[in-house]
């Protein structure tokens, strides 16, 4: 069912008055919560997306024969939206979400939307669904943007259409460890990415393909997989959903860019951060070796946001961090970060967006 631009637009996007929806706010973890609305529009191979619509939340109809479901033609991507004290709703750094989708969508050969579509379609969908932005300090509002070859193709090739989509999900923290240190290993047999391939883009093909490795280390008991370079299996690469950081003294040195890591916006944001503060950040290959004499490891993404590492098994071995608690320097960019995100500290680098 489309909901009509016009006056059915407005009044669903409308910030008059209005009540939170009715659900346990405290027991939010990281789970698809349904909302009210999300936002639909299409477009051919060479065309350009229309204005689109929101439709209620739902199911969407796919041909069985469509580019996504057969090869995997297919982008996301994951924002998050704030509620400050006043109500008002804060969305932080949603252009850059916007370019880098249209950076995989050029990969993946597909149509992008503009970053101006991009960003007022987030706004719409986030306004749509404000009752369930949570409370301050309860979660946020993640905004899933999805783009999709949803034309139907038998042999391969790029799909004839494209469709994308934005839904949103009240969410909280992302590990069921919560803002407690998590637990990694480092992944010998499996690679995330290789040189040429698609591992710098949020391609959907990426997070299917680290499943494997994710399920068998969380049977073992672990949080989560580290994995290393395909090429001489010995530098760090991410996480399967976050990007990863090591400090040691006042140094903080990450995985350069070089097209086998997600760009992360939140790993972005904390280099900046960090910088800031007074750390020296060095973005350059950082060696599985260094694991064994860091201070502290921690990981950033938009879900996970910075999360602390309490241990990484390497081979065998465990390195713990942090003893005492959570590492003074990942707690320190946290609560720097969040309280930009949260609106609460002022925005000086005007990353955030109302
Ligand atoms: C995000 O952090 O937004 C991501 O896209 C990672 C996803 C696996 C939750």
């Amino acid at each position: 069912s489309t909901v009509s631009q016009g006056t059915a637009l407005s009044d669903i996007c409308s910030t008059e008055t209005y009540e939170l929806a009715d659900i346990n706010w405290d027991d939010l973890g990281f789970g698809l919560v349904p909302t009210d609305y999300m936002y639909v529009t299409k477009c051919s191979k060479n065309g350009k997306f229309s204005k689109g619509d929101l439709q209620r939340f739902g199911n969407i109809e796919l041909s069985p024969s469509s580019g996504v479901l057969n090869y995997g033609q297919g982008l996301f991507e994951g924002l998050k939206a704030y509620r400050k004290q006043d109500g008002s709703i804060l969305l932080f750094r949603p252009e850059e979400n916007a370019l880098r989708m249209r950076t995989g969508a050029e990969r993946m050969c597909m149509p992008a939307p503009t970053v101006e579509q991009f960003v007022e379609a987030v706004k719409m969908t986030v306004l749509a669904n404000k009752r369930w932005v949570p409370p301050p300090g309860k979660g946020s509002l993640y905004i899933r943007p999805l783009l999709m070859g949803s034309g139907a193709v038998l042999g391969l090739a790029p799909a004839p259409e494209y469709t994308f989509l934005i839904y949103v999900s009240p969410v909280g923290n992302y590990f069921k460890e919560g803002l407690a240190p998590i637990n990694l290993v480092v992944e010998n047999e499996f690679h995330r990415a290789t040189p040429g391939g698609t591992g710098g883009i949020k391609t959907i093909g990426n997070y299917a393909s680290v499943l494997k490795a994710q399920s068998a280390a969380k049977a073992k008991g672990y949080s989560d997989v580290l994995y290393l370079d395909s090429v001489h299996k010995k530098y760090l690469e991410e996480v399967s959903s976050c990007n990863v950081f090591v400090v040691k003294g006042t140094t903080i040195s990450t995985p350069a860019i070089k097209g086998t890591i997600l760009p992360g916006i939140t790993r972005k944001s904390i280099i900046d951060v960090a910088c800031n503060l007074g750390f020296q950040v060095e973005e350059r290959l950082v060696s599985v070796d260094e694991l064994l004499d860091a201070d502290e490891v921690f990981c950033t993404g938009t879900a996970v946001v910075v999360s602390p590492v309490g241990s990484i098994t390497y081979l065998g071995e465990r390195v713990s961090y942090g003893k005492t608690g959570v590492g003074a320097v990942s707690q320190q960019l946290f609560s720097s970060l969040t309280s930009l995100q949260m609106g609460l500290a002022e925005d000086k680098l005007g990353w955030t967006v109302e």
